[in-house]
């Protein structure tokens, strides 16, 4: 797909990676629409297209899809990114949890797809997934129940959603620390990366450039992360 005049929308597009992929879509022609929760003043920043949409509200998920189409007219893409990150063992991950990380990272992109869908024309989707998808980390129970399953996720939408739109992932490894601890200099190093370096945000963003405009490639989780999905 040729990006030049398509319209994108992305979910928690206005800061950090989120950001790195608006800027990256922009400047390949696109014209994004960043949706937001709470970075409004950072969404305006990027332009004037901008939604508010609280993902955690399952009636804000079901009508974000068409709030922006009849705002900016029929997207082309979808890309979700907003999600977030709790450490939560075994032992806490009681349903509410469970259910606190499985609506904005899993329920939210289902229902975004599924909306998407209804519009009926040629597009492509893309689902910011985690390289931790290939290992089993016991401090963050419902967050990888919630990356493992949108990865199914995407492979099942890229099936039922072909030919006419094609629905890839991106597995990010260690680029940014979590919003919470970005000022904190204990937080845990990336850990054993065999290329030696963290990928950075626009690393993550061409990726997603690269997806949306291939047109042969549909159901494919890419890995960016110096190899680290390979040590388990
Ligand atoms: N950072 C990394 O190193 C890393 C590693 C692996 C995978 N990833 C994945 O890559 C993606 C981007 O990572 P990131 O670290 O840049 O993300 P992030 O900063 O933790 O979150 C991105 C945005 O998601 C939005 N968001 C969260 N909960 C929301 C809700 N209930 N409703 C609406 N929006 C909500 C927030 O938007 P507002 O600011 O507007 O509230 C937030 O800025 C995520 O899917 C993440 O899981 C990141």
């Amino acid at each position: 797909m040729d990006l030049n005049g398509k319209r994108a929308l992305v979910t928690g597009g206005a800061v950090r990676i989120g950001r790195a992929i608006s800027e990256a879509l922009a400047d390949a022609g696109a014209e994004v629409i960043v949706h937001f929760r709470s970075s409004e003043k950072a969404a305006k920043a990027l332009g004037p297209n901008v939604i508010q949409a609280d993902l955690d509200d399952p009636a804000q998920c079901e009508n974000l899809i068409q709030k922006a189409s009849e705002r900016f007219g029929p997207l082309d893409i979808l890309v979700n990114n907003a999600a977030v990150f709790h450490q939560c063992s075994l032992r806490e991950s009681t349903q509410e949890a469970v259910l606190k990380e499985l609506q904005p990272n899993l329920f939210a992109p289902l229902t975004l797809i599924r909306e998407f869908a209804k519009q009926k024309r040629p597009g492509k989707i893309i689902n910011l997934l985690d390289r931790r998808i290939t290992s089993h980390d016991t401090a963050y129970v419902p967050y990888m129940l919630s990356k493992k399953s949108l990865e199914e996720l995407t492979k099942l939408a890229a099936l039922e959603l072909a030919p006419e739109t094609t629905v890839n992932a991106i597995a990010p490894g260690a680029v940014l620390p979590p919003p919470d601890k970005k000022d904190d200099t204990t937080w845990e190093p990336a850990g054993v990366i065999p290329l030696d370096k963290r990928p950075a945000p626009k690393d993550i963003a061409n990726a997603v450039v690269y997806l949306l405009e291939t047109d042969i490639i549909t159901g494919q989780t890419l890995f960016i992360d110096g190899g680290q999905h390979l040590t388990g």
